[in-house]
């Protein structure tokens, strides 16, 4: 693939300052992480769907859904999982750029790609919102019969069976999702985001 050249950034006359008064909120990326299973969709989606009904600009980023479009051309290898978290974040930083708070919900399991996309962002917008659930847990779970295919060698480089999962050092959020209901899971996320001043 070759690089483009002579190019130029152009700044918009529109800022973000400009969008998040408009909006009256400030705007953020609440990056979900975890594993397959864990929780991230639902949460994410419960988070965004409370954001709306409280009238704040909102978005959701959900993996399966993303690699339906954007990146269909990208699988599991270590390698393509890079390339989906790289371009989400890039996708994201627009996103916070137009003033909205959007949540991501990919399984994004290597701390260096998740360390790249914070470095993307101005301190305070990057949130990373680790669910924390055992694996036994989401292999019983099982919501897509995933883990019972990857067990059976039917999917490769399934994440936690035979691809790592490294988990967040230290996310700003934690959510123990074999413990909290979602609405509860919900509340500490709002609190969050109330105690910084994004809402
Ligand atoms: S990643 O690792 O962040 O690039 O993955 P992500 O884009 O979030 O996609 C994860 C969803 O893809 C399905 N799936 C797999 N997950 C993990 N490993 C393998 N090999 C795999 N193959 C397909 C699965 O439905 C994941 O969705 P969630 O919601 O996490 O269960």
């Amino acid at each position: 693939m070759s690089k483009a050249t002579n190019i130029v950034w152009h700044h918009s006359a529109i800022t973000k300052t400009d969008r998040r008064v408009q909006n009256g909120h400030g705007s953020c990326v609440l990056w979900f992480t975890g594993l397959s299973g864990s929780g991230k969709s639902t949460i994410a989606n419960a988070v965004s769907s409370e954001l709306y009904f409280q009238g704040i600009n909102e978005y959701v980023l959900d993996g399966d859904n993303i690699r339906h479009g954007l990146n269909r051309d990208l699988g599991f290898s270590d390698y393509d999982r890079t390339e989906n978290i790289r371009r989400i974040g890039e996708v994201a930083k627009l996103f916070i750029d137009s003033g909205k708070v959007v949540t991501t919900a990919f399984i994004s399991p290597f701390r260096s790609d998740r360390d790249q996309v914070r470095a993307l962002f101005e301190a305070g917008e990057f949130i990373e919102v680790f669910v924390d659930c055992p694996i036994e847990i989401c292999e019983n779970r099982d919501p897509k019969q995933l883990y019972e295919k990857a067990r059976r060698g039917e999917i490769k480089n399934f994440t936690g069976i035979d691809s790592p999962y490294e988990a967040p050092e230290r996310p700003e959020i934690i959510i123990p999702s074999n413990v909290l209901t979602v609405d509860e899971a919900v509340e500490q996320i709002f609190h969050y985001l109330r105690e910084h001043h994004i809402l």
